[in-house]
């Protein structure tokens, strides 16, 4: 019997020195927790605030209003040329870039966001959507659509390039690609919608075009261009010299002066381009015509990227802005090889990617530069002729009756700026002013007694007192719009 009790008492024992040892192992596993430099910093509750990442920007108003215009310009002109919405993952294989774009362009040796993931996969972050979208066409069975199958893409692309004004690393494009169809027509298309966009946004610009033909006419002239490049070799840029053997295309392209300089008579692709290649630009440059698309020809542009074939261009605006010259608004081109390249049966196709970022300056410098001609007392307004109306309020009662007639215009398809904080009225007739509406409703207590309300022209300073159950006539009386 005592044997058994001791033995009771012994797991007794047993129990409570596991017990304790696990409550210290756990202790140790909390000291362990507390020397982790990430739990120690928050631990020591380090004050210093998370930063945007460098190159990347944040969308915020008053800026914000771009990017939605910029947006609904893309799918009304989307909509207009018939192309469907299309959206890739963010993340795609390595390979895809390097095997599409080379290996030697600067995006992929030099830019791209590269890592591996838990599973050991190397990852990248797009730095474009064209790859994407040729391997969507192959694995979303878009091969199986009827042909072209014209799509639209407008989100986020990763580059690590040194930022400036122009240049993030987190960037924004609209884009469309058109597959399946070698056509003069198709390459005029897309160079249109293109042009179009940027000019519906206010933005004048010319696309400089050329034909680089096929990989074999390219090859041929290639062979004829390093021989040049090696005849002028002591005056080009190191850049350049690195590229002789690497990348020869792009010396023609450099921005290096002592580079331009030694380029001047340079061969020039166009004469190494066969019958078919020379006819199917021609094409191309007839169907711009007839679109009343200008374009100026120019015999250098290559593209830095390895999947083209026959036509590139580059889209810029025709603002000297020293911002226009940090690069091309947009660019694209025909890619008939690309598809191929991934595996694919034979696919052409053509498409064109805007850099929304570089647009978006644009609209700012011309939106600065139209602030400043109105200033001046020229009579150029950026609202020329568009009427708009602000929504003042005086004291919280009358607030909230602010709030239901601003529902009955929206309902009414109106819509009114307005600021329902509690701000003064003086307040929100300088921010009418800021808006440059040319009328402001105003409610204050009387009128919110009597059921009437202010109209007040902001240039004349005439002030009309009307019944609030008519406020929908009046308003889109002085919108001009029919009620
Ligand atoms: P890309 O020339 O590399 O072509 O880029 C197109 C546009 O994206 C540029 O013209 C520029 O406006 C903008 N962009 C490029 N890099 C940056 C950056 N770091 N920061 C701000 N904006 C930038 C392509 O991406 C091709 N996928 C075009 C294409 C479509 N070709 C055929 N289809």
């Amino acid at each position: 019997m005592p044997r058994i009790k001791n033995k009771s008492v012994k797991k007794n024992i047993t129990k409570k020195i596991k017990v304790k040892k696990e409550k210290t192992n756990k202790k140790s596993v909390v000291k362990e927790k507390v020397q982790n430099p990430t739990v120690l910093q928050l631990n020591k509750k380090n004050k210093k605030s998370p930063q945007l990442v460098r190159g990347m920007k944040d969308i915020v108003p008053p800026n914000s209003s771009d990017w939605v215009k910029m947006y609904r310009t893309a799918d009304a002109i989307t909509e207009a040329y018939n192309f469907s919405f299309f959206e890739s993952p963010i993340l795609e294989e390595a390979v895809l870039f390097a095997r599409t774009l080379g290996k030697s362009s600067d995006v992929v040796s030099k830019e791209m966001y590269v890592f591996e993931d838990r599973d050991g996969n190397k990852l990248a972050l797009r730095p474009e959507a064209t790859a994407s979208a040729a391997r969507s066409y192959l694995t979303s069975g878009m091969v199986n659509m009827s042909q072209p199958v014209k799509l639209w893409y407008y989100g986020p692309m990763f580059r690590h390039d040194r930022p400036q004004a122009g240049r993030y690393r987190q960037f924004h494009q609209f884009g469309c690609e058109s597959f399946g169809v070698h056509d003069a027509s198709l390459d005029a298309e897309v160079i249109t919608v293109a042009y179009n966009f940027i000019k519906d946004l206010g933005i004048e610009t010319t696309v400089h075009i050329n034909s680089i033909g096929t990989p074999e006419e390219r090859a041929k002239y290639i062979v004829e261009l390093v021989g040049y490049l090696r005849s002028k070799r002591s005056y080009l840029s190191e850049e350049s010299k690195k590229r002789i053997t690497k990348n020869p295309l792009r010396v023609l392209d450099s921005k290096e002066q002592q580079d331009i300089e030694a380029m001047e008579d340079a061969p020039q692709i166009v004469d190494w381009l066969s019958e078919n290649s020379k006819q199917y630009f021609m094409n191309v440059l007839e169907y711009l015509d007839e679109v009343e698309v200008p374009y100026v020809l120019k015999p250098t542009l290559v593209r830095g990227l390895d999947y083209y074939t026959d036509t590139v261009f580059e889209i810029f605006a025709d603002s000297n802005e020293p911002l226009a010259s940090q690069g091309a608004l947009g660019a694209g081109g025909r890619y008939d090889l690309l598809v191929e390249e991934l595996g694919g049966q034979p696919t052409p196709g053509v498409g064109f990617s805007i850099g929304l970022e570089r647009v978006l300056l644009e609209i700012k410098s011309k939106r600065e530069k139209e602030k400043q001609n109105l200033e001046e007392g020229q009579k150029m307004s950026i609202k020329k002729g568009k009427k708009e109306l602000f929504f003042a309020h005086l004291g919280e009662p009358s607030r909230k009756r602010t709030l239901a007639l601003i529902e009955e215009l929206r309902r009414a398809g109106i819509t009114v700026r307005h600021c329902l904080g509690k701000v003064s009225l003086k307040g929100q007739l300088e921010l009418a002013d800021k808006f440059q509406v040319t009328h402001s409703i105003i409610l204050g207590q009387k009128e919110l007694q009597d059921g009437t309300i202010i109209i007040r022209d902001m240039e004349s300073g005439i002030q009309e007192i009307v019944d609030q159950k008519k406020i929908k006539k009046e308003v889109s009386k002085i919108l001009g719009i029919a009620y």
